[in-house]
């Protein structure tokens, strides 16, 4: 079965347009999880642009399985190792970015991010770590001791027509050879309604995170609606 992990950081982003008390994430993260999916995701940031400490805190205490999204910081490792969410996803921050682009380097950034993993699972924390799918940075995640890699599927959602073939073939790739390291699979970033069709395609995966489309639909059809509609498309996974 394929779990769906919903993001709520952009309930968070239209709270934080007008600096308001709501929406709440906490309130979309229940929804979410009474409509099935199986966790919640949040990136606590830097800047704070959108989830905030109280917010974490507040969905680590109320829900089944949080994934709390953050960089290699000392600063988030010590809020984590606090909080003690149910898994980690390791990821690459920049101030300017948007959104969280491309993978985590942990072959370039070894020691750091292998002392940061090793503090985590100490915890009991499950620790996963997104990058692209090149076989030298599995490679390198694997050595760290880390159970999952999410597969950052950001170049395949924003492909052209004609290079979105050779972006799912890099995916399908990279979660074979993630299997081949013991690797458990989930993937995520830029996942929607209509390309999520090819993600089905790349095998061995284990949970999706996908944020910014369900929360898109939400506005239109409502949170359980749009969380549903993804977990109907879903379920044809064949595993
Ligand atoms: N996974 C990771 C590691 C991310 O950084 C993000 C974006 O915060 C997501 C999944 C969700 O991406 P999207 O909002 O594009 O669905």
């Amino acid at each position: 079965m394929l779990n769906l992990g919903v993001n709520v950081d952009h309930v968070a982003t239209v709270r934080q347009a007008r600096k308001a008390a709501y929406p709440q994430p906490l309130e979309a993260a229940l929804i979410a999880e009474k409509a099935g999916a199986w966790g919640i995701t949040a990136h606590l940031r830097e800047d704070r642009r959108h989830i905030n400490d109280a917010d974490l805190s507040s969905i680590a205490a109320n829900v089944r399985h949080l994934n709390m999204e953050m960089a290699v910081t000392q600063e988030m490792l010590d809020i984590a190792l606090k909080l003690k969410p149910h898994s980690c996803c390791l990821v690459p921050e920049k101030r300017q970015e948007l959104t969280t682009e491309g993978g985590l380097d942990v072959l370039g950034n070894f020691e750091w991010i292998n002392a940061g993993v090793k503090q985590l699972m100490d915890e009991g924390i499950i620790v996963s770590i997104f990058i692209d799918p090149e076989l030298a940075q599995l490679e390198a995640a694997a050595k760290t001791g880390a159970e999952y890699v999410e597969l950052h599927t950001g170049s395949y959602a924003n492909a052209s027509d004609k290079e979105q073939e050779f972006e799912l073939n890099r995916l399908i790739r990279g979660a074979e050879f993630a299997k081949q390291l013991g690797l458990m699979v989930n993937a995520g970033h830029g996942i929607d309604y209509d390309n999520i069709a090819g993600i089905l395609k790349i095998p061995y995966l284990h949970e999706l995170n996908i944020g910014h489309s369900i929360i898109a639909r939400a506005v239109m059809v409502g949170m359980e609606q749009a969380v549903k509609e993804m977990l109907d498309l879903m379920v044809e996974y064949p595993g």
